[in-house]
């Protein structure tokens, strides 16, 4: 049987040999996302930038000490959450992402949901956000889970946007600190209707009495 593991490192080499848009051309190196593949929780932010595009590394730049400064609020380090972007290649002078460069990346990162199963799916900035609140404003529903059956997908704003905005930061660290209990939550909901099946009882079935 596939591990997550072996199926994110499987997703990875696609994307390290992906042409599917033209951020390929510019970038040095992929960035697919790192972290703990039984990860509860999942980041994604926009794309790689500089750093990112020298060491195909999520986030290791400033915003990204920023990020595991906010993740050791809540007692947590990188090597418990996964990290993502919806884009793997690095835009051109770190523009954003243009909507045929998401699109063409979005079946690996439906696919790194997939995988991974994260309880928590936490969006870093605008473009992530799109995803799952179109239309929304990250001013204003920031720190605003939505819950689904079995999930709560959570906007935050971008780590790099906070650090040229630091009027922002007080609730940024106040959206980090509500996560535990987002967590919670949905572990509670998952518990009380689990949604993966029930280990396949591979004894033979006996024949149930008449009466
Ligand atoms: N900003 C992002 O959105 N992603 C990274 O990986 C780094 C910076």
């Amino acid at each position: 049987m596939t591990t997550r593991a072996e199926a994110l490192e499987e997703i990875a080499e696609q994307v390290r040999v992906c042409k599917l848009c033209r951020l390929y051309q510019y970038a040095t190196k992929a960035v697919p996302g790192a972290g703990n593949p039984d990860a509860e929780i999942l980041f994604i932010g926009e794309g790689p930038g500089y750093n990112e595009d020298k060491t195909g590394l999520p986030f290791v730049g400033r915003s990204g000490e920023y990020l595991d400064k906010l993740l050791s609020l809540i007692g947590l380090s990188r090597k418990q959450v996964f990290i993502t972007n919806v884009v793997k290649h690095r835009p051109p002078e770190n523009r954003d992402p243009l909507p045929d460069e998401i699109a063409a990346c979005k079946p690996y990162l439906d696919r790194q949901i997939d995988i991974i199963d994260p309880l928590v799916i936490v969006t870093l900035g605008r473009h992530s956000m799109a995803r799952y609140f179109p239309g929304g404003k990250i001013t204003q529903i920031h720190g605003k889970p939505k819950f689904d059956a079995d999930r709560a997908y959570y906007p935050v704003f971008h780590p790099a946007a906070v650090l040229r905005n630091p009027s922002w930061q007080e609730g940024m660290e106040a959206d980090f600190k509500r996560l535990p209990q987002i967590l919670a939550k949905v572990k509670e909901t998952r518990a009380s209707a689990p949604k993966r099946k029930p280990p396949q009882d591979d004894t033979p079935p006996t024949q149930l009495p008449m009466f």
